[in-house]
């Protein structure tokens, strides 16, 4: 059988394991786990067994009953859980800071949890220029520690997010100038699914590190990161100047969209970096339509307002902009939504560009039928689409786009290069969309489903774009958008030789 043949069979497979959620592997996982790391297994009837349990952001993954979470404090533990996961074939997942937008993606019915929330460690090197991090800190807690050395990793733009993010790409507000959150990878620990310890770096192997760069959770367990640490400066040096534009009128958020797209268009001025959000949040039950640029520039107000001046000139937008730190820069953008409000995600990447061509307009959605001056404006319009369809079962919903500049590209081929490869030359930028249920709820009702579905084939990503892994809804094969997409599939089949992961774990399929 080719190997593009058995993966499709192990996907197929995986799919049904999972979903049948056999719990006798598992089982026999935890009971062998409770002998051999009592002090480190929570079973159901365990007192901290619930507050494990909901330990995520996503209630989609706090609702599932892992047969047993365990809490490793070493690499060691994991290697022994994953022995136990290994020899008794238990389905299982992996938790860091638990904020995945896919269901099934961070915790298992039935399955074998790993939860991070105890590997807290941090340190830093001035001789290797790194920070090294253990998976159960949040990007907010990283960032507290290392400006006492006036440094930063690349990491999350909110705070309370954690470090699954490397393995899945990751945005970062330091990403314009030092690449994707997975370029600043220089080295990490891995527990491969059959428990075994490795340390992989471009050292070691340049093969498995580009690989785990954008391959997220697919190539081992992730016990240990280490990171380049930039310079970034203390919280008392205010050598950033920025904050947030927002708007509150339907022709403010058009304009936001379209100078977002302008800004795509403009060429890339790294110190420059920007996360506009649009959509509808509901305020006392009514929906209300807005927009938030998050806009920083690495410098002072002369060169923020030369770069952000459109955005700024908008008609009744309120802004909020001063000099400020890297730290305080990452604490401006909000974390949105509460942990009891169950999400999911779409995501696509585009070029800017004039296109006059109107995008389809979804069929079973009624649409505003306006003509699409742009091609963001286009995406927007279809988006409002299927918000206004949908409004009663989303308590939010937003349009986010983050610019991805040609030397972001750059600095990942110069560190060695990720899975994502995407093509150099040109900006283009990833959106999120993301779709957001009212606390108590986890149900996204079939048509809801049905209409997402048809949005994600309705706007397909421009080709030759890659896909961000972070931010998709589970039924968007991001790594077949990878400009490195043979390679990982290969460096996949060398590494985990029986498909244990794609067969028991949920997650991104080849
Ligand atoms: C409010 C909010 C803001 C966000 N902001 C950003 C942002 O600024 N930039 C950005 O890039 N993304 C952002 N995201 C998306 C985020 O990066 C992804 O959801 C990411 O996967 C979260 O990592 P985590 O550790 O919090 O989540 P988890 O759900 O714990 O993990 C995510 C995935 O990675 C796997 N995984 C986690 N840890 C390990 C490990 N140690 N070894 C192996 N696999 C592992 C999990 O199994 C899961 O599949 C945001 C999400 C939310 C909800
Ligand atoms: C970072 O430190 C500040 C100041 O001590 C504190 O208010 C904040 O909660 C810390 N953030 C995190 C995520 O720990
Ligand atoms: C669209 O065309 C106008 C006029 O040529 C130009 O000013 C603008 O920057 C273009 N926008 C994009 C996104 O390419």
């Amino acid at each position: 059988m080719r190997f593009t043949a058995l993966l499709t069979a192990m996907t197929a497979v995986a799919t049904s394991v999972v979903s049948a959620a056999p719990a006798t592997g598992a089982a026999a996982a935890c009971s062998d786990l409770l002998a051999s790391l009592p002090k480190s297994v929570l079973i159901q009837t365990s007192p901290t067994y619930t507050p494990a349990q909901n330990g995520g952001f996503n209630p989609l993954n706090n609702k599932l009953s892992p047969s047993c979470i365990v809490q490793p404090t070493s690499a060691s533990d994991v290697a022994t859980a994953m022995r136990a996961v290994f020899k008794h074939k238990a389905n299982y997942a992996v938790r860091s800071g638990g904020h995945t937008g896919m269901g099934g993606w961070d915790s298992t019915d039935g399955g074998v949890l790993l939860d991070f929330s105890l590997m807290r460690d941090f340190s830093y090197s001035s001789s290797a220029g790194t920070v090294t991090v253990g998976p159960g800190l949040r990007w907010g807690e990283v960032y507290n520690m290392s400006e006492a050395y006036g440094v930063a990793p690349l990491g999350g733009r909110v705070y309370h997010v954690g470090t699954g993010l490397v393995l899945g790409g990751g945005l970062s507000l330091l990403s314009p100038q030092y690449g994707y959150a997975c370029d600043g990878l220089v080295s990490a620990d891995i527990v491969t699914v059959d428990g075994r310890i490795r340390t992989v770096n471009a050292q070691t192997d340049p093969q498995l590190l580009r690989a785990i760069k954008g391959g997220g959770g697919r190539f081992g367990v992730v016990t240990k990161y280490e990171l380049r640490a930039f310079p970034t400066g203390r919280n008392s040096d205010k050598n950033w100047y920025g904050g947030s534009i927002t708007v509150l009128t339907p022709t403010g958020i058009d304009q936001m969209v379209e100078y977002s797209e302008d800004f795509v268009a403009t060429p890339d001025d790294p110190k420059a970096t920007l996360l506009s959000n649009v959509g509808m949040l509901k305020q006392a039950g009514v929906p209300v339509y807005l927009g938030t640029t998050f806009a920083f520039y690495k410098g002072g107000a002369e060169d923020f307002n030369r770069v952000f001046g459109q955005f700024l000139a908008i008609p009744g937008a309120i802004v909020d902009v001063k000099p400020i730190s890297y730290l305080e820069a990452t604490q401006v953008t909000p974390l949105g939504w509460k942990p009891t409000q169950a999400y999911k995600w779409i995501g696509g990447s585009h070029y800017a560009g004039n296109n006059t061509t109107p995008l389809p307009l979804l069929p079973t959605i009624p649409v505003l039928n306006e003509p699409t001056p742009t091609k963001f404006l286009g995406i927007w319009r279809n988006v409002q689409a299927l918000i206004v369809k949908h409004v009663d079962v989303l308590e939010s919903a937003f349009f986010s786009i983050t610019p991805v500049g040609t030397t972001q590209i750059d600095q990942g081929y110069a560190a060695g290069g990720n899975a994502i490869a995407p093509p150099q030359g040109r900006n283009f930028m990833h959106y999120l969309f993301s779709n957001i249920l009212a606390d108590g709820t986890t149900d996204f009702p079939a048509d809801f489903e049905a209409d997402r579905q048809q949005f994600i084939k309705d706007n397909p990503s421009d080709a030759g774009l890659p896909l961000f892994l972070n931010e998709v809804d589970a039924t968007q094969e991001a790594f077949k958008s990878y400009g490195w997409y043979d390679q990982l599939k290969r460096q996949y089949k060398r590494f985990d030789p029986t498909g244990f992961s794609l067969r028991f774990q949920q997650g991104p399929t080849f």
